[in-house]
């Protein structure tokens, strides 16, 4: 205690000799320096006694005598007595000077206040120092600033001038750059005041171009935000601002630089991760690939920016005297910019601080380029050269280094770029080492680095003795960007920001898992096996499945398979299975969900488990698409969740259904978003010592869709229907249109109103089983005008009749089959295959996006691609087809294999029957209005539905091709003695005409001329059923259309009335001049008490059929009739619809 207070009045003797010998008249206000020393001495008391302890003690000693061994000469190495860190061999018992990273900033390191304050006074004495103001008013001033700062915020900011001073000695302190001779000429670009990663990214264009100076290169450092808080760091998770990809090859060699392939892949990742693409990635791979930079902002999730061409300077290289040394095609950058070194300055941490000098010719020629881990070109170059690699004693390695070098060297100088050679540059070390000695008592230095890769004892730093320790301020290496990245707390955030649409939540959760997954997986071979499975009949459950495919596949080693092609006994191979299943039929598996439905029972039937993985039973999440409409609401999604259960399997989450008729889109949208957060809170397991330089992201799993392409197929002949067959999982036929009756308007180019009556034969015997309620499907056509508008837009395109193959780029680059689409002509694709008439998809747009060349496009395309509200709002409102989007953005230049690769599959549009086999033998009639209407509320253009269209045009005699479907949920009530209560609007007519039909068989009712006799001819067969003619209950039809005229079947009606195989029809029509509005809601509530009384007492059936909106008002309108007129409240009137439905008897066929 007393020697510390005998301390401070030395202190202050010495401070106040030292002001008065420079005669300061600034100090002479007493009062002024009665506060400063009041001040002073708490300051000092708190911060600065420990140090000036530990630097009394050290002054006991003498320094290190360094040797030089060429000239005998020894130096003293004062300097390091200031220093207080460690250096690399501090607490090891061997010296581990040789390691490539001695030591490292941690993570989220929070340097303590006490630490600061000292740190700061250190470097600002220095700074003081060094401006010849050591002492003075503005010191002190500026110490009492500081140390207040620290004190109430834990931080303060440099001024430029203390920044421009801390970045200059920060290289003056480095011990293992060579060029340090240069320190005094960095140029400082502050760049503290930026904000956003897109902000950093245009200071360091400006960084590179200045530093560049069209090869004049220009020693630079950009300083951007300091460290607050530990958290909140500005990054560049790159090494260096410019340097080269590496691309792991399926045969595990390298195409790039080897030293970035772990950058580079996490960069592919990312750039897919991220939901617009910049080019980058789909560029033609090359040995010498420019990086994107990866800049992170504030902790934010990182951002990808591509260097623009015209900025990044390159040698190609050329050898002075080996012609062929220009044909290898090397090259090498100008500006060696390192990145990810912390700037350290003053107690404050500059995380991102770019800073460049140039190339000694060695770094290139011997590290880069011939490194065994880098490009390792030496045997190349050997053998180029003839030279005699068998054994060491040629020196060929040697020799090879030499050409190298001297290439390298002689090719930077030809092209004009700054570089120098190692023997310069190692006589200019030693001249700013002997300074050094001289001015400052020491130089820290690391021998291991400074001593050049080739030729080192012919030069002098080989020879000198050096001491290694570490100043400040200094650069730091610091521990990767992405450990630091707190990836936990963005899932959080982005998971509970209650704001966020669901697809945004989604998007932001899926960035930052797969962060996760970069941090937490030392390697893909670890992370866990996710397959997804989906069954779908129209394509919906197929596309959601491919969305949580795309959202997993970079996280986790995930496949997706249409069940139709899974091998259920391979479902236990995964840690999960995730399914996306839709119900059809009367509760059944889609097509292509049959087989595995059966296998998944015969598994139960045989008492099955899952087989363990590592104790664990397979994690399951399914999520059924369905419509309420149907009794067997998700039935086919539950059948699977319940048997996986039973399987021993383990649920992810809950069984989700999306009904159809409520929310569906956003149901699924929060349930992919719950799916993959649910995968990775079960997975994903923090691991804080496996750094991203320790992963071994496999390439050839990254799944990374890049591109298409079309090749020759080698079919020889077309098969249209097995081609069909096979990409739907049904059987198809043809069928022959054998007559043809349109109703309404006959314009195909209004928006007037239609309904087309066809007439089928089929010989196939299968759909000739069919009964009234079944349904048909039909694959429809894109028109000829629609296909050569879109060719006519597109890049390498075949010729049509050319036999081709879509392939698309997966996983490491390997070129698969696209499945979705058969090999088959040009032609056919085009007509059979790819939806032109669906709107496209955000993934569509952006390709298209990243496909127009007019900036106004681009931008146009981009918010399409990237909102979704935009997107939902500009499809509901204009319906946009593929090719009228191609028309409207001209500039879009797209290659035609990647554009049909993000383009949906034609699906096949169903059609409920509308005729009776027993009436119409070999016959099937369909009932279909024709799609044709103007968007954008009428004032848009004129949308053609494809199959309606298609249907409109075809021709008697032609075929279409189709597939019968089994629709038992609408077949007619086992007991025909209950009465029916049929309700339809417009074409929904269509499978109540199969009824009555059918009725008027059983019932031997004689042909008549109706709709049926004048198109059809006459039926007279009677049946074994007619015996229960007189059983039949009654048959109350409600019928709504728009106007007399467009009223269907009247005739048909009028005669079935006649002979009560229909007791009573009531028509409302919806647009009929001069009335009002009527709808078939309308007609049934004032029939409520008849309709009550038939529900609730006669055991009735009701069947509805038409458009959902219809259904949906129909099933209010019930349910108000059963409150109203059977005398209970709403909870139990709905109550007795679900039993209706239940017991199969509120049948609905909505038609989409
Ligand atoms: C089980 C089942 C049975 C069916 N039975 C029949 C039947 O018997 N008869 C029948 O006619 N249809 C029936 N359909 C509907 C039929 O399958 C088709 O959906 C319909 O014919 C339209 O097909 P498209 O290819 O012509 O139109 P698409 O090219 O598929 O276009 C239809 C789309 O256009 C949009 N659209 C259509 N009209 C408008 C409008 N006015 N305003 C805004 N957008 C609009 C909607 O997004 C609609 O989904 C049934 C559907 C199902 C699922
Ligand atoms: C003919 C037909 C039958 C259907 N049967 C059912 C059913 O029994 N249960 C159900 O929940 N949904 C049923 N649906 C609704 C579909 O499951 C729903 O439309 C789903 O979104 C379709 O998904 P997909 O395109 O993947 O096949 C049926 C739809 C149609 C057209």
């Amino acid at each position: 205690m007393v020697i510390k207070r005998t301390f401070v009045v030395h202190f202050y003797k010495q401070l106040s000799s030292v002001s008065n010998n420079n005669k300061r008249s600034d100090l002479s206000n007493r009062y002024f320096g009665l506060f400063l020393i009041n001040r002073l001495t708490a300051y000092i008391y708190s911060t600065y006694l420990d140090t000036y302890f530990a630097k009394m003690w050290l002054e006991d000693r003498h320094g290190v005598e360094l040797r030089n061994h060429t000239t005998g000469g020894v130096s003293v190495d004062k300097l390091f007595l200031g220093n207080i860190s460690e250096g690399p061999c501090s607490g090891e018992e061997v010296c581990v000077g040789s390691r490539m990273v001695p030591r490292q900033v941690p993570a989220n390191y929070k340097r303590p206040k006490d630490k600061i304050l000292q740190q700061a006074k250190e470097f600002l004495d220095g700074f003081f120092r060094s401006s010849k103001k050591f002492a003075s008013e503005e010191h002190i001033v500026r110490l009492l600033e500081v140390h207040k700062d620290i004190e109430n915020k834990g931080k303060y900011d440099l001024t430029y001038d203390e920044l421009v001073h801390g970045c200059g000695m920060a290289w003056r302190n480095a011990p293992r750059c060579v060029a340090r001779v240069q320190w005094q000429s960095l140029k400082v670009f502050d760049a503290r005041h930026v904000q956003t990663a897109k902000e950093m990214f245009d200071s360091i264009v400006e960084h590179i171009k200045y530093a560049t100076n069209q090869g004049r290169l220009r020693s630079v450092i950009t300083v951007f935000p300091p460290r607050t808080d530990g958290q909140l760091d500005f990054r560049i998770w790159n090494s260096q601002l410019i340097s080269y990809a590496g691309y792991r090859n399926p045969d595990g060699t390298i195409e790039g630089d080897p030293a970035n392939v772990q950058f580079t892949e996490a960069c592919l990742y990312y750039l897919v991760s991220l939901c617009h693409s910049l080019g980058w990635e789909r560029k033609e791979r090359t040995q010498f690939d420019v990086l994107p930079l990866v800049l992170q902002a504030n902790s934010l999730a990182p951002e990808v920016f591509l260097l623009p061409d015209d900025i990044v300077l390159q040698v190609p290289l050329v050898h002075p005297s080996l012609p062929w040394f220009e044909e290898l095609g090397l090259r090498w950058y100008a500006l060696p910019a390192v990145a990810n070194m912390l700037f350290d300055c003053g107690g404050i941490q500059f995380p991102a601080a770019p800073f460049n000098g140039w190339y000694m010719g060695t770094e290139i020629g011997s590290r880069d380029l011939c490194d065994p881990q880098r490009y390792d070109i030496s045997k190349m170059i050997a053998s180029k050269m003839e030279l005699n690699t068998s054994t060491h004693t040629t020196l060929w390695k040697d020799t090879v280094l030499l050409e190298v070098n001297k290439a390298v060297l002689y090719s930077y100088q030809k092209f004009g770029v700054t570089t120098w050679d190692h023997h310069t540059a190692s006589e200019s070390f030693m001249q700013f080492y002997a300074s050094e000695m001289k001015t400052r008592g020491g130089c820290p230095a690391d021998w291991i680095w400074l001593v050049p890769p080739m030729s080192s004892s012919s030069s002098p730093l080989f020879h000198q003795e050096m001491a290694l320790y570490f100043l400040k301020p200094s650069f730091e290496y610091q521990t990767a960007a992405w450990s630091n990245f707190n990836t936990k707390s963005l899932i959080k955030k982005t998971t509970t920001s209650s704001q966020c649409n669901p697809r945004k939540k989604l998007r932001a959760v899926i960035i930052a898992v797969r962060l996760c997954s970069f941090l937490f997986y030392s390697s893909w071979s670890k992370r866990p096996k996710v397959v997804v499975l989906f069954a779908s009949q129209s394509g919906r459950a197929e596309k959601f499945a491919t969305k949580a495919f795309a959202s997993f596949k970079s996280i986790f080693q995930t496949n997706l398979y249409c069940m139709a092609d899974f091998d259920t006994s391979k479902l236990q191979d995964h840690q999960a299975i995730v399914v996306v299943a839709s119900t059809f039929g009367d509760g059944d598996a889609p097509n292509n969900g049959e087989e595995f439905k059966n296998n998944l029972i015969k598994m139960r039937q045989k008492n099955s488990k899952f087989r363990q993985m590592n104790n664990e039973s397979p994690r399951f999440a399914v999520l059924g698409l369905g419509s309420t409409s149907y009794n067997q609401f998700c039935a086919f999604g539950k059948f699977v969740d319940i048997t996986f259960q039973e399987l021993g399997g383990t649920r992810l989450l809950p069984l989700v259904c999306a009904d159809e008729l409520n929310n569906q889109e956003k149901t699924i949208e929060t349930w992919l978003s719950d799916i993959t957060i649910a995968l990775c809170k079960q997975f994903l397991k923090e691991d804080n010592h496996n750094s991203f330089t320790n992963m071994e992201l496999s390439g050839n799993q990254s799944n990374v869709s890049l591109t298409a392409r079309f090749i020759t197929s080698q079919e020889e002949k077309e098969d249209i229907l097995r081609a069909l067959s096979h990409v739907h999982h049904k059987e198809v036929s043809l069928a022959r249109i054998s007559g043809k009756t349109l109703i309404g308007d006959s314009n195909p180019n209004r928006d007037g109103h239609a309904i087309i009556c066809l007439q089928l034969n089929t010989l196939n015997s299968e759909t000739l089983k069919y009964k009234p309620g079944d349904h048909l499907a039909v694959f429809p056509q894109n028109n000829r005008d629609m296909i050569q508008r879109f060719v006519l837009r597109l890049r390498n395109c075949p010729a049509y009749k050319s036999m081709i193959q879509l392939q698309v780029q997966g996983p490491n680059r390997n070129w698969e089959y696209w499945k979705r689409i058969p090999p088959c002509s040009f032609d056919i694709l085009l007509k059979r295959f790819v939806d032109l008439t669906s709107s496209p998809s955000q993934d569509t747009l952006r390709l298209l996006a990243s496909s127009a060349i007019d900036p106004k496009d681009k931008m146009r395309l981009d918010v399409l691609a990237e909102d979704f509200v935009a997107h939902e709002k500009w499809v509901s409102s204009n319906n946009p087809n593929i090719v009228d989007v191609l028309e409207d953005f001209l500039s879009v230049d797209v290659d035609a294999a990647a554009l049909i690769s993000t383009l949906p599959v034609i699906q096949p549009r169903f059609y409920s029957i509308s005729s009776s086999a027993s009436v119409v033998p070999r016959e099937i009639h369909l009932t279909a209005t024709i799609v044709r209407y103007r968007t954008e509320s009428g004032k848009g253009r004129l949308f053609r539905g494809m199959c309606t269209s298609y249907l409109e045009q075809i021709n008697l005699g032609d075929f279409i091709i189709c597939y019968f479907k089994s629709n038992p949920a609408f077949h007619l009530p086992p007991y025909p003695s209950k009465p029916l209560i049929c309700i339809a609007a417009g074409s929904g007519i269509a499978p109540l005409r199969g009824f009555w039909q059918q009725r008027c068989f059983e019932k031997g009712v004689p042909s008549h001329h109706t709709f049926i006799t004048k198109i059809f001819g006459n039926f007279s067969k009677r049946s074994v059923q007619q015996q229960a003619a007189n059983q039949h209950g009654p048959v109350y039809l409600y019928y709504g259309c728009r106007e007399k005229s467009s009223q269907l079947f009247r005739n048909e009606l009028d005669a079935m009335m006649q002979h009560k195989v229909i007791n009573k029809t009531f028509v409302a029509f919806s647009r009929e001049t001069g009335k009002p509005k009527n709808y078939v809601q309308n007609l049934l509530w004032k029939d409520g008490a008849r309709v009550s009384t038939q529900i609730l007492n006669e055991g009735a059936y009701l069947y509805i059929c038409g458009k959902k909106a219809m259904a949906i008002q129909v099933e209010d309108t019930v349910i108000r009739i059963m409150s109203h007129y059977g005398e209970m409240n709403n909870e139990e009137a709905e109550m007795i619809i679900r039993n209706l439905k239940a017991e199969g008897r509120y049948k609905t066929d909505i038609f989409g």
